[in-house]
This record gives structure tokens, C-alpha cells and sequence, in this order.
């Protein structure tokens, strides 16, 4: 059984078996007479010229026909960092960093991450894997097929376990393909506060085994900033990881620079995320050793910061990502619109490189290349189909989503 879509304007990213950096970042294949045939187990058997597919169809048995009525058809969408995995929302922190309190101020007192850590150790998995699912469901609706959700609510075992078997649930029900990202490392708790070596030395000998000998978590992520972890414990931790097996990356000069995108080089971490603060040196030392620039807009914007350096990234042949950063403290979106929408008008990306940032390069930075990403044969039919003619619609119609149709491994799903 196969399936022909047919009569489509098809935009994608070119995979050619590495990131996009420089140039190729701003790289679409197009067939504004497109078509795209779908084997049964939702792997793409062909893409390109209508006609071209279509006489391929024609020597096979079993072809049901679509008409996709001209619409413009890109890739799902993968989101490469969220912590949608939670218990309750922070709308009152959110008054409070409007009325002026810095959002490390707010960690510093006990609150932000740490109040989603309390909520996480009242919550039962079930009430986690609901919250979890209810925010993949609109991610999905607003083109996300594939996504990273980080744990990082728990901060001991016994509840950084808890929230990655919630994701986990979500995994195995497969609406999305779902990468889960053991955070352990995300704030020092409370009792650690004056020894955060400690704190790290039980991630590294009690936490780190556990999630490894249950094959729970694919990558290993830690948040080192200014009052959270210094570069020395992140290169502790990630080595430990990597020794293990696991692939890591660092949420790296968010808000200072502490230097997270020169240790993601020396560790050739899969990404380094945020950058907001990354340095010039840094930024080129992460270009030659292969890691990839996860951008997250939507957390500049909300934390009202300058956005990272995305032009400057570009010209220096960093192949950058795009990612939503869904939490309940510094990014409350789900959307992949509005982060490409953002990146376009205000860190001056084209649409083309927004959109290969959204799709190929985010899932390289999370190790799906080899399934998603890119309309390419022998990969999965994960597409969209979009209400404009162009992927400049997705920064364009702003605020609104103009996705309309959701395939994944070629059914509908939205
Ligand atoms: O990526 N910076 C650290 N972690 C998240 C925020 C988590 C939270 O505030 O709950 C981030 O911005
Ligand atoms: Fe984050």
C-alpha cells in the first residue's frame, strides 16, 4: 500500500549528512509542482517533480491518490529543547519579572525552577505525563512532529525518574517521536546550596547510573549560569555522561558568559543552547567542532534580553537550531510559528534559514537526522501543509499559526 500526494508546492531542507552552517543554512529544495509517495510504513519512497513521482507510482501496485490542491507542503517541525514536562504553571512569577525582578533573582529566593521542582515531587507521573501530553498535543497542532523534553523538575532521583518515565509513556504512545533529556542538573537544591560540588557528585555516582541502566534518557543537558553550575562541574558531569554513553549538550550563556559554548566544543556536545551571551571566540571554536547552535527566541523575548547572535552564527558557518524552550518560568510556548516568526523579524534569519533551523539542524541537534527533518528519501512523511505560498507565511502571518494539515509517517494528524 502506498500513498501519492499529489498537486503540492513542496519547500525542504537539503540533508546532506551534516548540519547546515553558512550558506547551506538558507539551502531549499523546491517543486512548485511537487509530489511525494508514501510507502505503508510511512517512509518516503519518492520526492520531487510531479511527474517524475508519478510515473514511479505508476510501476507500483496499490497507490491511493491524494490531492493536496496546491498547497505548500514543508517538514514537521522538531523542536530541540522543551521542559514541557511539569506540574503547574508560574503566572504569578511572570507578574513579578513584569513588575522588574530579574528571573535569577527569583531562583536565587527559592523560586522559579524550585517551585517547579516542589510541584514535581507533589505531582503523581500520571499527573505529569497528563501536563506533559497536554502541551505536546498543541505543540503538534502547531506543526511540532518531533520534539526533546528534558527532565530538570526533579533534582533527586526518585523524581528525576518519575518525570522521565512520564515522558517515556508519552514516547511509547508515538503521536510524536519524543527524545527525553536527563537534566538532573538544572538548579542546586535548597540543601545544597552552599555545596554544589556535592549536588553534582550525587548526579554523578546516584542519579547518572540510574537513568543509564534504565535507558530512560538519550542525552544528558545541565544549566550552567551564575548561581546555578560552574563550567568546571559541567565538564565533570557531561564527561561522566559521555563516558556512559550518552550524548550531552549544556544550556550555555543564557544570561552571562560563562564560557558553556567553549565547553560544548571541547566536549563536541550534539548542541549548545541559548547563546544569548555566547562570546565571538566561543562561537567559532563551537563552528569547527561540529556542535549545533539551539536558539530559543521565544526565551529572549519573554525575558525581555537581546536575542542571541544568529547572523553573526550564520556568517561564521555555526549551523543554528530553533526551539521553543517550553517551561512554566522563562518560555510559556508551545508554538514553533511564533519561534520562527521571531527569529525572522528579530534576529534577522531568512525565512529559509528559520525553516531549515526548525527542521534539519534541530533534529541534528538531538540525533534524529536519520528520521526526520528533511523531505528525503527512506525518511519518515512527517509534513506539513501551510495556509500561505511560501515558508515566509510562518513569520509573516503573525501570531497565528498558519499550519492546516499535520501528516505524521505520512497520516494525518491534525
Ligand atoms: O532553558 N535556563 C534554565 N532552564 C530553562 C528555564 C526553566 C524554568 O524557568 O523553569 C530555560 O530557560
Ligand atoms: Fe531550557
Amino acid at each position: 500500500m502506498y500513498i501519492l500526494f499529489k498537486n503540492c508546492r513542496i519547500f525542504t531542507p537539503v540533508d546532506r549528512g551534516v548540519p547546515c552552517g553558512g550558506n547551506s543554512q538558507g539551502e531549499l529544495a523546491s517543486f512548485p509542482d511537487g509530489a511525494l509517495l508514501v510507502a505503508g510504513d510511512g517512509r518516503i519512497v519518492a520526492i520531487g517533480e510531479e511527474h517524475e513521482v508519478t510515473k514511479e507510482a505508476s510501476t507500483l501496485s496499490k497507490v491511493k491518490t491524494m490531492d493536496m490542491q496546491g498547497k505548500c507542503l514543508i517538514p514537521g517541525f522538531v523542536d530541540p529543547h522543551t521542559h514541557m514536562c511539569f506540574a503547574t504553571r508560574r503566572e504569578a512569577e511572570f507578574e513579578l519579572r513584569l513588575a522588574g525582578t530579574p528571573y535569577l533573582e527569583i531562583l536565587k529566593k527559592g523560586g522559579g525552577i524550585l517551585s517547579s521542582v516542589r510541584a514535581v515531587a507533589e505531582a503523581t507521573e500520571s499527573e505529569l505525563y497528563e501536563v506533559t501530553r497536554k502541551h505536546a498535543l498543541s505543540a503538534l497542532k502547531s506543526g511540532t512532529t518531533t520534539l526533546e523534553i528534558k527532565s530538570g523538575y526533579g533534582l533527586n532521583t526518585e523524581s528525576e525518574l518519575k518525570q522521565l518515565r512520564a515522558i517515556g509513556k508519552l514516547a511509547r504512545e508515538g503521536v510524536q517521536d519524543v527524545v527525553a533529556t536527563f537534566l538532573g542538573a538544572h538548579a542546586i537544591p535548597l540543601e545544597f546550596k552552599h555545596n554544589p560540588d556535592e549536588f553534582i557528585t550525587l548526579v554523578i555516582d546516584e542519579m547518572l547510573p540510574a537513568v543509564v541502566e534504565q535507558g530512560i534518557a538519550a542525552q544528558c543537558d545541565i544549566f550552567c549560569e551564575v548561581g546555578v553550575f560552574t563550567i568546571e562541574q559541567g565538564r565533570r558531569l557531561l564527561k561522566a555522561a559521555q563516558a556512559q554513553g550518552m550524548k550531552v549538550k549544556i544550556h550555555a550563556d543564557e544570561v552571562h558568559d560563562l564560557g558553556g559554548a567553549g565547553l560544548a566544543a571541547e566536549l563536541m556536545a550534539c548542541s549548545a543552547d541559548h547563546l544569548l551571551a555566547a562570546s565571538d571566540e566561543n562561537i567559532r571554536t563551537m563552528a569547527a567542532h561540529g556542535v549545533v547552535a539551539n536558539l530559543l527566541p521565544a526565551t529572549a523575548y519573554s525575558l525581555r534580553k537581546p536575542y542571541a547572535r544568529a547572523r553573526f552564527m550564520i556568517d561564521n558557518n555555526l549551523p543554528v537550531a530553533l526551539a521553543t524552550d517550553c517551561n512554566p518560568g522563562s518560555s510559556y510556548t508551545e508554538s514553533m510559528p511564533f519561534v520562527i516568526g521571531l527569529a525572522v523579524l528579530n534576529m534577522n534569519m531568512t525565512p529559509a534559514e528559520a525553516l531549515v533551523a526548525a527542521t534539519l539542524n534541530a533534529a541534528y541537534s538531538i540525533g534524529m537526522a536519520d528520521k526526520v527533518g528533511s523531505l528525503d528519501v527512506g525518511k519518515q512523511a512527517d509534513f506539513l501543509t501551510l495556509d500561505g505560498d511560501s515558508p515566509a507565511i510562518l513569520a509573516y502571518h503573525a501570531g497565528v499559526s498558519p499550519v492546516q494539515e499535520v501528516y505524521k509517517k505520512g497520516v494525518r494528524v491534525v
